[in-house]
């Protein structure tokens, strides 16, 4: 349907923005569901956030998306915080109700999300986790939420999976997760974790094109009754997921995480289930059967 008078405004912000999917899957959304919403890209840098988000809000935004570098910074506009935005001190998606303003980081619930549509359930399961960076905090968050049994940390910045580890560590206690922060280079540690390892998550860049020969273990070092999560979604399949297919691994690809995380912000802006299949095929032009 075409904007008209009576269309809601959606959006996201961050820079740089050029690359991304957001607008295509929403907009796309919004059309085959017949939802009068129109999503738009906004150039934003931190010095720009808090005038635009009072110009959202003067225009009545129902919401938007937050990418890099504003996820932290976003957080002292929210007037509400949701369980895992509050864990990490970060916020992908805003919900605007009536100028009262709800923050959510929806990658980590997403990429749970796609791990259950895939009949991979985490709950009281050991996770094994690469990576601290935004998308890796917000995934470890919803894995304490999740009550996973175990969360080990490796992370390149050993600093980095400490702060992590530091700042779920309260939950976590509350909850009977366990969690552990190692340096990545301890190469004889990781693949002694990975052998009690149920879920190993690449959540690092790495293999992400043009280095897409990369992976961020080796062949050798992945056991054979794991499954296999990368984040990483260009390209197509990653070089750890070519790996984890030769073995005969179930694999859970990035894309799952990137509709999920979207599908989750579409439904708290509009209450409607996001067609993930069909943005799937005409957006990602993947098509599954
Ligand atoms: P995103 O928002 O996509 O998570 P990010 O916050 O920049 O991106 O985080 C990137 C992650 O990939 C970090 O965990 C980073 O490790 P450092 O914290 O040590 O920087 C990890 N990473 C990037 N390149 C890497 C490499 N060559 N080897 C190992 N880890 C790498």
């Amino acid at each position: 349907m075409l904007p008209k008078a009576t269309t809601k405004l959606y959006g996201l912000i961050g820079t740089p923005i050029d690359h991304s999917f957001s607008p295509s899957m929403h907009n796309k959304a919004f059309e085959t569901l017949d939802i009068d919403g129109c999503y738009l890209a906004f150039d934003t840098d931190k010095e720009d956030l808090e005038k635009t988000v009072a110009a959202l809000k003067q225009l009545g935004a129902r919401g938007w998306n937050v990418t890099m570098p504003l996820k932290s910074e976003i957080v002292n506009y929210c007037d509400y915080l949701s369980p895992e935005a509050k864990l990490i001190g970060a916020v992908n998606t805003v919900v605007n109700d009536n100028g009262i303003l709800t923050g959510y980081s929806t990658d980590g619930i997403g990429f749970f999300r796609n791990a259950k549509e895939n009949d991979v359930i985490v709950k009281d399961k050991n996770i094994l986790l690469l990576g601290a960076g935004g998308a890796a905090r917000s995934i470890a968050a919803q894995a304490v939420l999740e009550d996973v049994k175990k969360l080990t940390i490796y992370n390149r910045t050993l600093e980095k999976a400490l702060e992590l580890k530091e700042d779920l560590s309260e939950e976590a206690k509350k909850r009977g997760v366990m969690i552990e922060a190692k340096a990545l280079e301890d190469k004889e540690s990781l693949r002694k974790d990975l052998l009690d390892s149920d879920l190993f998550i690449n959540a690092t860049s790495v293999g992400m094109s043009p280095d897409d020969k990369e992976s961020i273990i080796e062949e050798a070092d992945i056991p054979d009754n794991i499954v296999v999560a990368d984040i990483v979604y260009t390209p197509n399949k990653t070089q750890l997921e070519k790996i984890a297919e030769k073995k005969n691994l179930k694999i859970l690809d990035g894309l799952g995480m990137v509709l999920w995380q979207g599908a989750y912000a579409f439904n708290l802006w509009t209450q409607a289930d996001f067609p993930v299949e069909l943005i799937k095929k005409e957006v990602f032009k993947i098509d599954t059967k």
